[in-house]
């Protein structure tokens, strides 16, 4: 069992994980708040969990209009789905469906795919995101966009046509850590899917791990405890979304009035095909952690993160910091720089992208560090076709 305590709460007619204060998002407690918002997600969470229609969510929301502040449509605007500080003990408290075992999918939910996905070891992935009605998302910094109060996005993992886990993270109020970071692991008839907050080893006997918790946080942060970007959300983002969909893309957000400082179009990263697809790829599976914001881990410092005014190849992050620049902590593997032009064998990035280890035996030569058992062959290939087009070190 966790270490964690969870008391399941039984409010009309649902029920609820309450977790207590010191422990819940370690440390990152709602606080003073969690007494009123728990009602207002009671309230929600009844509506979704017994199938009500978004109108009547609708007409249950207390606290969640005035919470979204940025840019709404006015006084009177009222959000459909309810804010909370809360974990739902369920996926079916969530609101992502209205009918959580057929799958209905709630009608203000919508799916999105970004450009260059996280390597999951070959999971299927689906992604839904709730957009408050009554918030813009704040574009002010193009690279890190701020999702209204209330934004909900969730994540689905399946292996052979099996729901294994739902991921979700809910931004519940303005600060820089008030974020619900949860999974949910899918029961074997695939009828609902339980909070699981400590994390699961083989998943429903599959090689997938559902990470715990604070694992989150090494990718989407939040700082001191490092990794991530201030945004919290790594895919919903103005690079990820330029693409021709389907689902919500930059285009669809533009055209929606969403973006508070909407851009002209798409933005694309620089450089030739192979180019693209490296960066890409190291941007998505990389610089969440290597990233040079308060929140990336400054240690060592090299950004693998692209961003959207990236116009030349050689100024991106990843050239700049890692593009025939030694290693300084990762020392004595065989290997000299983070990447070698014109040299597999000598790039750490390379020799380190085709670690992998398993749940027993750990490998700390893996990078990502954690969350894969299974090297990626194709982004392998991204990098190594990339670095046969780079200049030799001096
Ligand atoms: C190894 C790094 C890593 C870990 C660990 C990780 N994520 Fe993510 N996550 C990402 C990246 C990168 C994306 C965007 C790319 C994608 O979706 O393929 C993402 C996307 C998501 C999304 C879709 C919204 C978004 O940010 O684009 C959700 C929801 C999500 N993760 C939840 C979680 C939760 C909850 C956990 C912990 C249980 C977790 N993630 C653990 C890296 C990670
Ligand atoms: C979850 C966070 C995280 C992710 C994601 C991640 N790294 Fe790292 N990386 C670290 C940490 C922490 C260190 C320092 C400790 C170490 O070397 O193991 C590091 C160190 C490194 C180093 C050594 C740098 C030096 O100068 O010594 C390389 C090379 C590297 N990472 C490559 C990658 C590549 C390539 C990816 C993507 C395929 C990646 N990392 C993804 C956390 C991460």
């Amino acid at each position: 069992m966790s270490s964690r305590t969870w008391i399941a709460l039984t409010a009309i007619g649902a029920t609820f994980a309450v977790g207590p204060a010191a422990c819940s998002q370690g440390g990152d407690a709602p606080g003073p708040t969690s007494a009123s918002a728990s009602s207002a997600s009671s309230s929600a969470s009844s509506t979704a969990g017994t199938g009500g229609t978004a109108s009547s969510a609708s007409a249950s929301t207390g606290t969640s209009a005035s919470a979204s502040g940025t840019g709404g449509t006015g006084g009177s605007c009222k959000n459909l789905l309810p804010n909370e500080t809360l974990e739902p003990a369920m996926l079916s408290n969530t609101g992502l469906y209205t009918d959580t075992a057929k799958k209905a999918l709630a009608p203000y939910v919508k799916e999105f795919t970004p450009a260059f996905p996280l390597w999951s070891d070959g999971a299927e992935k689906h992604r839904w995101v709730y957009l408050p009605e009554c918030g813009n998302v704040d574009t002010s910094a193009m690279d890190d966009w701020q999702l209204p109060v209330g934004t909900r996005i969730w994540k689905e993992f399946s292996l052979g046509g099996k729901r294994l886990e739902t991921r979700m993270i809910h931004r519940y109020g303005p600060g820089a850590k008030d974020y619900l970071f949860t999974a949910y692991q899918w029961d074997a008839a695939e009828s609902d899917a339980a909070l699981q907050l400590n994390g699961v080893v083989n998943a429903g006997g599959t090689d997938h791990d559902i990470p715990d918790v604070d694992q989150c946080k090494h990718c989407h942060g939040p700082y001191p405890a490092k990794g991530g970007m201030p945004s919290r959300y790594l895919g919903f983002s103005a690079l990820q979304l330029s693409h021709a969909g389907p689902g919500v893309t930059l285009s669809s957000l533009i055209a929606d009035g969403k973006l508070s400082k909407p851009p002209a179009g798409d933005f694309t990263p620089p450089g030739t095909a192979v180019e693209k697809a490296a960066l890409g790829y190291l941007h998505a599976n990389c610089g969440n952690c290597h990233n040079d914001t308060n929140d990336g881990i400054l240690v060592p410092a090299f950004n693998a993160r692209l961003s959207v005014s990236d116009a030349d190849v050689t100024k991106t992050g990843a050239y700049a910091t890692m593009v025939n620049q030694k290693t300084t902590l990762f020392l004595g593997f065989g290997c000299n720089y983070r990447i070698a032009g014109q040299s597999v064998a000598d790039s750490c990035a390379h020799l380190r992208m085709s670690q992998r280890g398993t749940d027993a035996m750990p490998n700390t030569k893996q990078m990502p560090p954690f969350a894969s058992e299974v090297v990626d062959m194709t982004g392998l290939m991204a990098l190594d076709a990339w670095i046969a087009t780079l200049p030799a070190p001096m």
